[in-house]
């Protein structure tokens, strides 16, 4: 143990501080939510007040070639232990997810200073992990564990303002998408990573803890499904005579939850994006999309959901005289976190004395693909009521606090 007494108070003030300062209108595209996400100018100015505080206690700030930021106590080359997390939002976003994970990895580095621990750390704040600019989540960090391919970046993933590609706007904002496999020297070095995150379900309120140690992360399928019908008039044509795509929908909706809830296990389906063409009071839809979400700690229980529902629509849509086609977006397997680290972590949360408990985590995080070459962890604090991915989110500085104290308590004793 390091015996050192962190000012737990003064943390929580710092973080509350830095929160509240990211949540100005200078930093969120919206009024009514937090809002920011790759290459927009709110973006850029969340990472170089990131990279001011970081400079300003001595850290090294790079970027990797797409924009995922690096901040290094240490000369390159040279092992370090990675924190942090993500401080792009959900385009409903509120002010707690992954940006209370890289201003409570801030407080990590801080504290280091600050009590001259001079242990060696890598600070990682990801590109894209809510995919709010492109559809396509956790971004940055398959790009560092080379989870995607150069067409997918030249030419798949598309913009959702814009429809342009992720290589367009990269190039346009100054960056080389030309260099990406070179981002994967992004996690060179690494001894290990913890990130910090709030829970986004209601676990730790409702049973009174102040930290989640996660020891496995569930794993996801997504997807979308486009139904081709006939776009007809509302009103004038019978209802034998339709081809409307929604009601594949409204069949497969029901699916779905059928199927999620039959596979148990802790498998979970959604349908959160519908686009509806061409969407008028009076004109049946020519055609749908809707997307898939289908997660679970079981690989081949939510994977067998996921192929049954695609089975599931195309059937239905024939059935009615039309088609449906299903694309798979990305998948990433269930990830299971590294036992010394947890271990190291719930060391040093039972000896502050504060309520904690081991958990899986159902959001999907960065975590997931930097545990490809690092051995990984992850600390959750609550979040009210469980509210998340909306502006109403809401997180207790004291607890991120403990986490940061616990987070660095844990690197030294790993160190
Ligand atoms: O959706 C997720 O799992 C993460 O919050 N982006
Ligand atoms: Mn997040
Ligand atoms: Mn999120």
């Amino acid at each position: 143990m390091t015996g050192v007494a962190v000012d737990r108070e003064r943390s929580a003030a710092r973080i509350e501080s830095d929160i509240e300062h990211l949540s100005g209108a200078a930093y969120t595209r919206s009024t009514d939510a937090i809002r920011r996400y790759a290459y927009t100018p709110e973006y850029r100015t969340t990472l170089d007040w990131f990279a001011g505080e970081l400079e300003s206690i001595g850290f090294t700030v790079t970027e990797d070639p797409v924009g995922t930021m690096v901040a290094r106590n240490r000369p390159p080359g040279e092992p370090a232990f990675g924190v942090g997390s993500h401080c792009d939002s959900n385009r409903n976003g509120g002010k707690y997810d992954g940006t209370m994970g890289v201003v409570t990895a801030l407080e990590v580095c801080r504290l280091d200073v600050e009590h001259e621990l001079g242990l060696p750390l890598q600070l990682i704040s990801f590109l894209e992990e809510e995919g709010s600019g492109f559809g396509q989540m956790l971004l940055g960090s398959r790009i560092i564990a080379q989870r995607i391919t150069e067409d997918d970046l030249r030419e798949r993933f598309r913009a959702v303002d814009d429809g342009r590609s992720f290589w367009e706007h990269a190039e346009e904002a100054g960056y080389e998408p030309t260099r990406w496999r070179e981002c994967a020297s992004v996690l060179d070095g690494l001894t290990g990573w913890i990130e910090m995150h709030i829970e986004q379900a209601r676990v730790l309120q409702d049973t009174h803890n102040r930290i989640g140690l996660v020891d496995a992360i569930a794993g996801y399928v997504h997807a979308d499904v486009v139904v081709q019908g006939r776009g007809d008039h509302a009103g004038a044509t019978p209802m034998d005579l339709r081809l409307d795509p929604t009601l594949v929908l409204a069949e497969t909706a029901i699916e779905l939850e059928r199927l999620a809830r039959a596979a148990g296990r802790g498998t979970v389906g959604t349908i959160g994006e519908i686009e509806v063409d061409p969407s008028l009071i009076n004109a049946i839809a020519s055609s749908v999309r809707f997307s898939l979400d289908i997660r679970g700690p079981v690989d081949d229980a939510y994977r067998d959901v996921a192929a049954e529902i695609a089975a599931f629509a195309a059937h239905a849509a024939e059935a009615r005289g039309m088609r449906a086609e299903y694309a798979e977006r990305q998948t990433l397997p269930a990830t299971p976190m590294d036992e010394r680290i947890v271990g190291a972590l719930e060391a040093v949360a039972a000896a502050t004395g504060e309520p904690y408990r081991r958990m899986h985590s159902g959001a999907a995080h960065d975590t997931m693909c930097v545990a490809d070459r690092v051995p990984t962890a992850m600390v959750f604090v609550p979040c009210k009521d469980g509210i998340s991915h909306h502006p109403a989110e809401e997180a207790d500085p004291a607890d991120a606090a403990l986490a940061a104290a616990i987070i660095l308590e844990a690197i030294a004793s790993l160190h």
